[in-house]
């Protein structure tokens, strides 16, 4: 099968070189049996420099490319950690990425085009691709039906449909305190393509085998 990630920038930065080198294992071993393609976040270093380029009047487009820089730059210590497994090469393209997967091989990559994320950058990678599950490994270990951190009477939602993904993530966009694990651009995508989604804890390194094959605690998005 084919499986795309969605890697959170911050689930990668934060770990040490050992840390790193079991969470480039647990994904080896299911390039063993699956074509893996892996799209990374820009995480704390894109915010911090965005910021900073922002303060200093840098336009919103220079600061999108900022990010793509930290995309890549994590993109690359990935590639570190997974060794002869993943092409030394961080493709700028869809295509590119496609050229570059053979069996056993992992191909990583950041952001391609200013204006969207790396979410909308996994989720059309997915498309092009033909993935048969796209998974998000992100910082929130699911879909809420409220912000847990503010009502104590929130749930997370095993399941949700395509649409109700992409209503959350237009309601998420018009007010602050994300409660969307993706953007709009991505959830529309997935959406329109009926991609079959996973949404994960990524700090949990199961969570890359579950939230492709099934078992994990975070929120399924399918066809309901
Ligand atoms: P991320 O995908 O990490 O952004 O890309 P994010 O979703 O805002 O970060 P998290 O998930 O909350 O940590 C970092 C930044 O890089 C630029 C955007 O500015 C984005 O905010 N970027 C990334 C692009 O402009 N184009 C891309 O294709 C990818």
């Amino acid at each position: 099968m084919i499986f795309v990630y969605s890697l959170g920038g911050s689930i990668l930065a934060g770990r040490d070189a050992q840390s790193l080198k079991e969470y480039a294992q647990a994904l080896k071993e299911l390039a063993q049996e699956h074509q893996i393609f892996v799209v990374v976040g820009g995480g704390r270093i894109a915010r911090e420099y965005i910021e900073k380029a922002r303060a200093l009047g840098a336009s919103e487009m220079f600061c999108d490319t900022i990010g793509i820089g930290a995309t890549k730059l994590n993109s690359a210590l990935l590639v570190a950690a997974l060794g002869d497994a993943a092409p030394q090469e961080i493709p700028d393209s869809y295509a590119d990425a496609a050229r570059l997967a053979r069996p056993g091989r992992i191909v990583v990559m950041g952001g391609v085009a200013v204006g969207q994320t790396t979410d909308a950058v996994a989720a059309l990678l997915a498309e092009y691709v033909h993935a048969d599950k796209l998974v998000v490994a992100t910082s929130v270990d699911g879909v809420y039906t409220a912000d847990p951190e503010k009502d104590p009477a929130a749930k997370k939602l095993a399941r949700m449909s395509f649409q109700a993904l992409a209503r959350l993530a237009m309601e998420t966009e018009m007010k602050a305190g994300s409660r969307s694990p993706v953007d709009p651009l991505a959830a529309k995508i997935i959406e329109r393509s009926s991609i079959p989604t996973a949404i994960v804890l990524g700090s949990k390194i199961e969570n890359l085998r579950k939230g492709a094959l099934g078992g994990h605690t975070g929120t399924e998005i399918r066809r309901e």
